[in-house]
């Protein structure tokens, strides 16, 4: 592997380190269920630092030296220092606002006399970072035929500037105190799902038709169209129903079937073309079962009861850890080899695990089955993927 590329090599290796400690914090929260938080530390903020560490640091910084050790194939040029810059400052960044969302959340705190919220600078920091991303990765790809891979991340990296929106929306709406309920819900989730559904899952699926180029047929592209139309409305999905006026509500539920319909179009297209023991595979269906939960979120009355029943943590986790973070360690393993992702099958055990248990806690069970045992389940399986992640770390 040319030196040139090995350091990105590294880079993953870092964005996997984060994945252990986001991941240690998650399981810090499942334990602080059953026996309180230590430190004075609160869940809200705990939370905060786990989500934020695992999209900034984990998947956003894997992503990126996924796609840049791709592109010189792509290009024809090998890759530019400022790479290492951006990457390097990605990782250092991410990790710098883990330590202030940890103890203070959103909060502002005393800084030499004036009142600085020390999370929300470091998650700004975060986005400049994006917009970098952006630049480099169109300046560097202009010009060059697009092929499958090109058009998924094209687009994913237009819906991460896209998501950035949300976030400098919700700090704008705080610095003009509008509190109006459906205004800020639906700029943290313009945020959140098109950073999740645009970014995370466009890209993925590029780094699966960099394996797989000749999925790329007329039901891939179909199945790319009816995703893009879609993605623009459907984060309104992930508001609440009763906050969301009924027009806009039957227009995410449009948008929510085109997003549905086509990812199950696209996994169709890769899925036939995968040999039988693909490594894709596993991720592939977290992905579908992702699809068919936003089918079912488009339609009101089932999406009510979503809500009701507690979904929204599986489905994020099904998403996330199920489809993304999978998806990454098999996409590690074909561009620098085995030695990458030793340990990718525990991992995908720990996974399916930690997934399994949080069902008792939704109320997709009958309530007699829920108890302190779920949580003690869930706790438990909460060390799997961190643990997994640290071996993977020290067998490297
Ligand atoms: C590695 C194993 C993981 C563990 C142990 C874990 C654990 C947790 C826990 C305990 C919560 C809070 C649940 C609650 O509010 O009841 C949570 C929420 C969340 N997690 Fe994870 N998680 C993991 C992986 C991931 C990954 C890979 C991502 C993203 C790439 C992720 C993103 C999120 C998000 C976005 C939330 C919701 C945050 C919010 O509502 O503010 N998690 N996770």
């Amino acid at each position: 592997m040319p030196e040139s590329l090995t350091v990105f090599r590294k880079a993953w290796f870092g964005a996997l380190a984060l994945f252990a400690l986001a991941g240690s914090t998650g399981a810090l929260y499942r334990a602080g269920m059953l026996f309180g938080l230590p430190f004075g530390l609160q869940f809200g903020n705990v939370r905060h630092a786990h989500s934020h560490l695992m999209y900034f640091g984990w998947a956003t910084v894997a992503l990126i030296a996924l796609i840049v050790a791709r592109l010189p194939a792509f290009t024809q040029r090998s890759p530019r220092r400022h790479w290492r810059w951006l990457i390097g400052a990605t990782l250092a960044f991410a990790l710098l606002a883990y330590f202030p969302f940890l103890f203070f959340g959103y909060e502002t705190v005393e800084l030499n006399g004036s009142r600085l919220p020390p999370g929300v600078i470091g998650a700004s920091l975060n986005i400049l970072m994006w917009y970098v991303f952006a630049w480099l990765y169109f300046t560097e790809t202009r010009g060059v035929a697009r092929n499958a891979a090109l058009r998924f991340w094209d687009w994913a990296i237009i819906f991460l500037i896209l998501s950035s929106f949300g976030a400098w929306g919700r700090a704008l709406l705080v610095a003009l105190h509008v509190t109006d309920p459906f205004m800020t819900a639906a700029t943290v989730d313009l945020f959140l799902d098109l950073f999740s559904d645009g970014w995370f899952v466009l890209a993925v699926l590029g780094l699966a038709l960099v394996e797989f180029p000749q999925a790329d047929d007329a039901q891939l592209r179909r199945g790319q169209r009816f995703i893009l139309i879609g993605l623009p409305v459907t984060f309104l999905l992930g508001v609440q129903v009763e906050l969301v006026p009924s027009a806009l509500r039957l227009v995410a539920g449009v948008g929510g079937i085109l997003v549905g319909g086509g990812l199950l179009f696209v996994i169709r297209a890769l899925w036939r073309v995968m040999p039988r023991a693909s490594v894709w595979k596993i991720p592939l269906v977290f992905l579908a079962l992702k699809a068919l939960a936003e089918l079912g979120l488009s339609v009101p009355p089932l999406a009510v009861w979503g809500e009701s029943a507690g979904l929204r943590i599986l489905y994020l986790h099904i998403l996330l850890l199920g489809f993304v973070s999978l998806g990454l360690v098999a996409a590690a393993e074909f561009t620098w080899g085995a030695a990458s992702a030793r340990g990718r099958v525990w991992l995908t055990f720990a996974v399916i695990a930690l997934i399994v248990t949080l069902i008792p806690l939704t109320a997709l069970l009958p309530t007699a089955l829920n108890g302190r045992w779920a949580l003690e389940m869930a706790a438990l399986a909460a060390l799997g993927p961190p643990v997994v992640a640290l071996g993977m770390l020290l067998r490297r």
